[in-house]
């Protein structure tokens, strides 16, 4: 749309079509249609002036940000639900609404942690080079053997929208007992007989660990020596929250000496994970490229979503997903 009343918006990177529309449709839109983000400098320049902002988790909305965006600026709309990277608190203080993306990809962020774990306790990372590096011998009965679900205790830190449908995913598997942390859910323990447990009666008791929680001041840095300490020497950790709640030194030193068995990590930090990173080197610790919500529909969804955030935000209606803190 071009025209005089129309808000103007940027869109910080190349997006689905359907999103694309709905936005230009409605919108005097900057786009930025490429994927890799624009360069800092040019981001501060390109948003003087603007109403609305289209973001990805990548992008630091913080003072500076919104300092070059100008007092026209009225939402923030996230492509994501994870919002660490959104100064929330000076988004209020300067009545600019935030919008998110929860729910529309809880399921595909679930199946992609169950993905990981599989991967990791059943070592598929070591499998797979073996076969393409010829290492692949006879049928051996004690070779790559991994650890099963099937009587596990399986502890949960942060059991909100994608760790209660890990915890539900992972059940058929014949998990024996399920810990979690934060805040209590009746539902979780009537459904999955989930027991509420403290950290450390979490970490020493489960063989798997999966971190699903926001990265906040309290969970950063979380998953640290002390942690692993704690869990047992067979434990499977596996983080598809921020890379933020882990120390990753800390955790190198935990998988390189048999502290704990083995992690799978979908986010790292930074992203992307440096290729002379320690952690790559190491055959039980398996990091994917940060892809938890990386399916088509649910890219689609997502960016839907974030879009008529910024839209209903920019018309002063409630948005569909908005952060209210
Ligand atoms: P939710 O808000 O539903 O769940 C987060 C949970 O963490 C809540 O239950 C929250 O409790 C809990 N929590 C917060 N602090 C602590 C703590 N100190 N100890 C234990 N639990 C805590 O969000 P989602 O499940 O939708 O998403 C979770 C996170 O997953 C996102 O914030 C994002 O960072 C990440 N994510 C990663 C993706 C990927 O591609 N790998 C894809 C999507 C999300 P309370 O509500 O009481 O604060
Ligand atoms: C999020 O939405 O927070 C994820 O990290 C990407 O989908």
């Amino acid at each position: 749309m071009s025209s005089a009343s129309a808000p103007k918006v940027f869109v910080s990177r190349r997006v689905p079509e359907k999103a694309k529309a709905l936005i230009t449709s409605q919108c005097n839109a900057i786009l930025w249609e490429k994927d890799e983000p624009p360069p800092r400098d040019e981001y501060l320049k390109i948003i003087s002036g603007i109403d609305g902002l289209f973001c990805l988790l990548t992008d630091k909305i913080d003072a500076e940000l919104l300092d070059a965006a100008g007092p026209n600026l009225r939402v923030v709309s996230t492509m994501s639900v994870g919002y660490d990277h959104v100064d929330v608190k000076e988004c209020a203080k300067r009545n600019i609404a935030v919008g998110y993306t929860p729910g529309i990809l809880t399921k595909a962020t679930a199946e992609l942690t169950v993905a990981l774990l599989l991967a990791t306790t059943r070592r598929l990372k070591e499998g797979i080079r073996a076969v393409e590096n010829g290492e692949w011998g006879t049928w051996k009965p004690m070779w790559l053997c991994g650890q099963g679900l099937d009587g596990a205790t399986v502890g949960v830190v942060g059991l909100g929208r994608i760790g209660y449908t890990v915890a539900q995913c992972l059940n058929p598997f014949g998990v024996a007992r399920f810990l979690y942390t934060g805040y209590r859910r009746p539902d979780a323990e009537e459904e999955l007989k989930a027991e509420f447990a403290d950290l450390d009666k979490l970490y020493s008791e489960s063989d798997f660990v999966i971190a699903c929680c926001a990265l906040t001041p309290e969970t950063a840095g979380m998953f640290n020596a002390d942690a692993f300490k704690k869990m047992k020497k067979t434990a499977v950790f596996v983080n598809s929250s921020r890379g933020g709640v882990v120390n990753q030194d800390d955790l190198f030193v935990a998988l390189e000496s048999g502290e704990i068995g083995a992690a799978g990590l979908d986010v790292t930090i930074p992203e992307p994970l440096p290729t002379d990173s320690p952690l790559l080197g190491l055959n039980n610790c398996v990091v994917l490229p940060h892809i938890g919500s990386a399916t088509h529909d649910t890219r689609e969804a997502m960016a839907v979503l974030a879009a008529q955030n910024l839209i209903a935000g920019l018309k002063g209606d409630k948005m569909p997903s908005q952060i209210d803190d």
